[in-house]
């Protein structure tokens, strides 16, 4: 344990310059991760003695505190008044379709939306040692009586999705708030699932299928959906349990192998569209509405070259 620690630290001390040196620009380049300061934007300091390991196969986390109870309460309140039914991805085609494997609603929060959020983001940022910048926006859910998602994987199965980004590696599940009962985490193939005790009446009957993670407010839990060679990990299968008693406020970041604000599979001699509703929008003017975006600007290519006929 001790040496794991240590070996923790010196991993943060020896790579971090790196990294920061390496990212944008525009990003405060710190000197120790250990020394967040405390009171400013980034709120809370980073602990990592809070945090736990609950399995390498898959390889997931457990960070106690990672977020503060006003933290939590502010998410929620951004996020109350604009759920809607949450989606899935459909394995062919990508598209976002409803299916009663998720029951949840849900809303994307923007990415640096304000203080609160950007200092999460560096927070998860730090914890995991990838950038800001290859995360997705925050996603806030809610689950009410019986509302779960049935065990999945965080990675996709359609081309579409894995185009932006690349696959997602990393995914950090926040708790906003307690449940009384039910609305677990559960890890179905977890390699530890028969060792965790769970004679405790507390466990929902879903809970006792896997390795499980209440919801506790605050926590938060990091699980990897990539092996380190960067092939899927079939172990990292996971679901919400359905809440019994109480509701089930969530926050999930996922974090892809790339850049997820903006492809760096484009370079200028790569003249293509990122998405395939490019050449409708591009009809549409948004070439010229939205530019940014569809062409591009010094900081890297747009989305929707082809159909603005820039390259
Ligand atoms: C999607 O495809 C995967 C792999 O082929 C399969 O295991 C999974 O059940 C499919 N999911 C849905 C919702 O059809
Ligand atoms: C990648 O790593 C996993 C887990 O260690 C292993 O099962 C798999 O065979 C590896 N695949 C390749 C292509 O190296």
């Amino acid at each position: 344990m001790g040496f794991r620690l240590l070996l923790l630290f010196s991993f943060l001390f020896f790579f971090f310059p790196y990294f920061s040196t390496q990212s944008s620009t525009l990003r405060k380049i710190r000197a120790s991760v250990i020394r967040l300061p405390n009171g400013d934007s980034y709120g809370h300091p980073f602990d990592p003695t809070r945090v736990t390991q609950i399995s390498w196969h898959p390889r997931a986390f457990l960070y106690r505190n990672f977020l503060t109870d006003a933290e939590c309460d502010h998410l929620i309140q951004l996020a109350k008044d604009k759920l809607e039914k949450s989606m899935v991805a459909d394995n062919e085609s990508g598209k976002s379709i409803e299916s009663e494997v998720r029951t949840s609603s849900g809303m994307f929060l923007n990415k640096a939306q304000d203080e609160v959020i950007a200092g999460i983001e560096s927070r998860i940022a730090v914890w995991t040692f990838l950038p800001v910048e290859n995360g997705e926006s925050m996603q806030i859910l809610h689950y009410e009586h019986g509302q779960k998602y049935e065990p999945h994987w965080d990675y996709f199965h359609d081309k579409a999705n894995q185009a932006l980004g690349g696959h997602r590696i990393a995914t950090v599940l926040m708790y906003l708030s307690n449940v009384q009962k039910g609305g677990e985490t559960v890890f179905p193939e977890s390699e530890i699932k028969e060792s965790q005790p769970k004679a405790d009446e507390d466990w929902s009957e879903c809970a006792k299928k896997g390795y499980a993670v209440k919801p506790k407010k605050g926590d938060a839990l990091l699980f990897f959906s990539l092996h380190p060679n960067a092939t899927t990990d079939v172990l990292s299968l996971h679901g919400s349990c359905p809440v019994i008693e109480g509701e089930k406020w969530s926050a999930t970041k996922w974090i892809h192998v790339r850049n997820f604000d903006r492809s760096e599979t484009t370079t200028s001699d790569d003249c293509k569209d990122e998405n395939p509703n490019c050449p409708a929008w591009a009809a549409t003017g948004e070439c010229k509405k939205n530019p940014v975006y569809m062409v591009g600007s010094a900081d890297g290519a747009g989305y929707c070259r082809k159909s603005c006929k820039v390259c």
